[in-house]
């Protein structure tokens, strides 16, 4: 049986160093989060993600707008937040509702304050090899928690599925900056099972069930990004758990793997910009 990828006692260890580390600054670090729609996934993770900032001396507040309010209005609130000098962090929680520009709202958010990693400069520098400000928040924690468990990553076959702005290229990109040979599968991806089949390192990061314990190598690791309700209404993530832990050496639950560690990785990231500013 897989050895657990356990990311919420990993949460745990690391914001217990980091509320110690706050607890030292002369002031709070300060994140933003600006959430525009009623997406009521994005709701949860927002509010999550305030909860945790707040337990550990992050001074965050959450702007709501409502789903028809117009990208003029963002790009004049993400100006005055990059104005601000008592203002560390910004995030924009994607998705956005129709109608507003992705990249119009992530350009306008200044690369010292992009707490995501995702503005040009930032995601360039990535790709580049070179040091963005902060890296994106889930690659981040994936990487924290294969870390943790001592997983070594040169040399090895890392397959990513799913390629997203969010998750799949920026995983990919970091994987490829620790000498991994990656391949990153997606929608068009032909036989799946045959390119697992030569893993080390997996990360599923679609949002639907789509890796089993068949298609796996024995003794791979398994990272499960993906999260949803299934037709019972049980969180699920990419991974049939039960089959994929026959065959893995190690696997990430849904939930309690990815999950805290993005959060962990969004207070890690205030915090560098906080003392980079
Ligand atoms: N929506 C889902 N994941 C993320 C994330 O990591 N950052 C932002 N800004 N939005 C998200």
């Amino acid at each position: 049986m897989a050895i657990i990828l356990d990311g919420k006692k990993l949460r745990e260890k690391i914001l217990e160093q980091l509320k110690i580390k706050i607890d030292g600054f002369y002031r709070k670090p300060s994140l933003v989060v600006i959430l525009a729609g009623d997406n009521p996934a994005s709701k949860i993770y927002v509010n999550n993600k305030k909860k945790v900032a707040d337990r550990i001396g992050i001074n965050s507040q959450i702007i709501n707008y409502p789903s028809n309010v117009s990208e003029e209005e963002l790009l004049n609130k993400i100006k005055e937040l990059n104005e601000d000098s008592g203002v560390d962090a910004i995030l924009v929680q994607l998705p956005l509702p129709d109608g507003i520009s992705k990249e119009n709202i992530i350009n306008a958010i200044s690369p010292e304050k992009d707490v995501d990693g995702f503005t040009p400069y930032n995601f360039g520098r990535l790709f580049s090899g070179e040091e963005p400000n902060v890296y994106p928040c889930t690659p981040k924690g994936v990487l924290l928690l294969l870390k943790e468990y001592n997983i070594e990553l040169e040399g090895k076959h890392a397959v990513v599925i799913g390629r997203s702005n969010i998750v799949g290229k920026p995983m990919a990109q970091m994987l490829l900056n620790n000498n991994a040979t990656v391949t990153v599968c997606h929608s068009y991806t032909k036989d799946l099972a045959q390119i697992l089949k030569t893993a080390d390192i997996v990360v599923s990061a679609v949002g639907k069930n789509i890796v089993n314990g068949d298609m796996l190598k024995q003794g791979c690791v398994v990272v499960d990004v993906g999260i949803f309700k299934d037709e019972n209404g049980k969180t699920r993530g990419d991974v049939d758990f039960d089959s994929a832990s026959k065959n893995a050496a190690y696997i990430s639950p849904v939930p309690g793997g990815v999950g805290p560690m993005t959060i962990t990785s969004l207070m890690l990231n205030t915090v560098e910009l906080y003392e980079k500013g």
